[in-house]
Order: C-alpha cells, then sequence, then structure tokens
C-alpha cells in the first residue's frame, strides 16, 4: 500500500512535531511519513527535533519572501518538491489564505488548543486560547483536530477531546494539560486516519 507524504508546518517549540514523530516511530502513524518540515521562524525549536528525527526542514519567512502571496509560492513550492500528499499544521502560528487552502481541499490538517467553536479564528492562538479560556471560566476546554479551509480553524472537525480545568490552573499549567490529555493523543490518531484514506 502507498504511503502518505506527509509535510508539517511549525513555527515554534514543537511538541506537537514531537508527538508525530514518536508515533511514528512506534507504529501509531504507518500509513503515512513525515517527509518535511516547514518552518516559518528560523528559531524554532521544531527545527532541532526534526533534525533530530533526520527529517528534512526548510526555513520560509514571510519577511524575507516580501508577502504573504509570495510567501505561500514558496511554501506550495517546497510541497510540490517533495511530491507532499498531506499537510499538517502543528502549532503553525500563521493564517494561510484561500489561495493556499483551496489549492488541498481536505488535505491539511490543524491541531487547535479548545473545543472550537469556543476560543477560536483570528487571534486565538498559542497561550492566548487558555488565557481566555481561564479568563472566561469555563470548566471544560479541550482540544480539536480539524480540516483546514479558508474560515480560520473553520473546517471540518475529525476529533476533539476535552480536559477538566482544575483550581489554581495558569495558562501555561493549563496549556501543558491540553497538549498531554489531549492535542499529543488525537493529532497523531487524525493523521494516521486521514492518512489512511487518503491512499486507499
Ligand atoms: C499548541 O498548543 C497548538 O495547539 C497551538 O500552539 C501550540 C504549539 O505548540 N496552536 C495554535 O494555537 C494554532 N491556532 P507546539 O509548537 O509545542 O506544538
Amino acid at each position: 500500500m502507498k504511503i502518505a507524504r506527509i509535510a508539517v508546518l511549525v513555527s515554534g517549540g514543537g511538541t506537537n512535531l514531537q508527538a508525530l514523530i514518536d508515533a511514528q516511530n512506534n507504529g501509531i502513524i504507518n500509513s503515512g511519513r513525515i517527509e518535511l518540515v516547514i518552518s516559518n521562524n528560523p528559531d524554532a525549536y521544531a527545527l532541532t527535533r526534526a533534525a533530530n528525527a533526520g527529517i528534512a526542514s526548510v526555513v520560509i519567512t514571510r519577511k524575507h519572501c516580501g508577502s504573504q502571496r509570495a510567501f505561500e509560492e514558496a511554501v506550495v513550492q517546497a510541497l510540490e518538491n517533495s511530491n507532499i500528499d498531506l499537510i499538517v499544521l502543528a502549532g503553525f502560528m500563521s493564517i494561510l489564505s484561500e489561495d493556499f487552502t483551496s489549492r488541498y481541499p481536505e488535505r491539511i490538517l490543524n491541531v487547535h488548543p479548545s473545543l472550537i467553536p469556543s476560543f477560536c479564528g483570528a487571534g486565538y492562538y498559542g497561550l492566548r486560547v487558555h488565557e481566555e479560556a481561564l479568563a472566561y471560566g469555563v470548566k471544560v476546554t479541550g482540544a480539536t483536530v480539524h480540516f483546514v479551509n479558508e474560515i480560520p480553524d473553520g473546517g471540518k472537525i475529525i476529533f476533539q477531546k476535552a480536559v477538566e480545568i482544575q483550581d489554581g490552573d495558569t495558562p501555561e499549567i493549563l496549556q501543558r494539560r491540553v497538549m498531554e490529555q489531549a492535542e499529543w493523543k488525537i493529532l497523531p490518531e487524525a493523521v494516521e486516519i486521514v492518512s489512511k484514506q487518503l491512499m486507499s
């Protein structure tokens, strides 16, 4: 059977990338393989994680490209050069335009650290999502893996997992719990399922 060629787009620490690498190593992901990591931040620790796992990586920044359009064209070029089948946004902190997303219908996945439709959309990313959940006073939050379309965090939901908020939570503590209990599990599971479907 053909294996899906996966590109992971990152911007920061890359713990979700690490969860994907670990899942690939222990067989949770076996219908796809990470062939390329693309970072829009030259200082992202995710790049070190890719190098440690022997995965090719490339840095493409909007600043260097000069415009969002040129940035996205460079990303498309990198994806085409590596014959990528599936794109995974794993802590990728930039919104992609409809020009880009419409090229890859149901071939881009994103992990978001809340139960969509709460605390999502433009402006909700990283720690900010957890700050807003705590400020609102919700008792349950979680993570969502969804397909990416032209609406930020608006594509079809694949998996969600709830996580309880506890007394004394800080945004950092909550972020870690959401990652450990939800993101690092549902992202690899979704990548396996979508890879399998794409290649069948
Ligand atoms: C993760 O919590 C991810 O869900 C979130 O940023 C963090 C990145 O961590 N992504 C977004 O907020 C995207 N809207 P990581 O770099 O360690 O995977």
